[in-house]
């Protein structure tokens, strides 16, 4: 079962964090340059349902991480939440969060500013699954 968890954490937070690269990287700076009525209408398409896929990733990654940083730690048991992995797991959790507030920004803001926050949320990522890594063989 508890494999089972993990399997569905990890493929949510591929799904999220390679989503999230793509689109900073390879279709979000293709469109402007592409520029034009094609590009406004490619990006419109994008904002309708780029949002419903990264809550997806992001609504399972986070609840099955919850669920298993409850699990490991003994129900958030004091000592293991002082201890190198605890605190890991924590840090990794709030760049978990963090990446979800700049992504949130994504839809909201202009295709330049956009890109940007694509960009930061990556990296919260990146960060987080390091953490994750780390926390995970500490
Ligand atoms: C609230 C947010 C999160 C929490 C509380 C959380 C918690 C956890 C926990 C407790 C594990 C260990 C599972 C086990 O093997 O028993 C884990 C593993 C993992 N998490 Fe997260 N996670 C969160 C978000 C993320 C995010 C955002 C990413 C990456 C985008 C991520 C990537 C991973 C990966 C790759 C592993 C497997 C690590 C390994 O076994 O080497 N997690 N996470």
């Amino acid at each position: 079962m508890l494999v089972l968890l993990v399997i569905l954490h990890v493929f949510g937070a591929a799904f999220w964090f390679g989503a999230v690269l793509l689109l900073a990287f390879v279709v979000e700076p293709s469109i402007q340059r592409a520029g034009g009525e094609a590009a406004a209408a490619v990006g419109a398409q994008l904002a309708r349902r780029i949002p419903p896929a990264m809550a997806g990733a992001g609504i399972t990654t986070i609840l099955s991480g919850l669920l298993l940083f409850g699990l490991d730690s003994g129900g958030f048991n004091a000592g293991f939440m002082r201890s190198a992995a605890g605190q890991l797991f924590l840090l990794g959790a709030l760049c978990g969060f963090a990446a979800v507030g700049a992504g949130m920004m994504f839809p909201r803001v202009s295709v330049e500013r956009g890109v940007v926050f694509a960009r930061i949320s990556a990296a919260f990522l990146a960060c987080a699954l390091a953490l994750m890594v780390i926390a995970r063989r500490a």
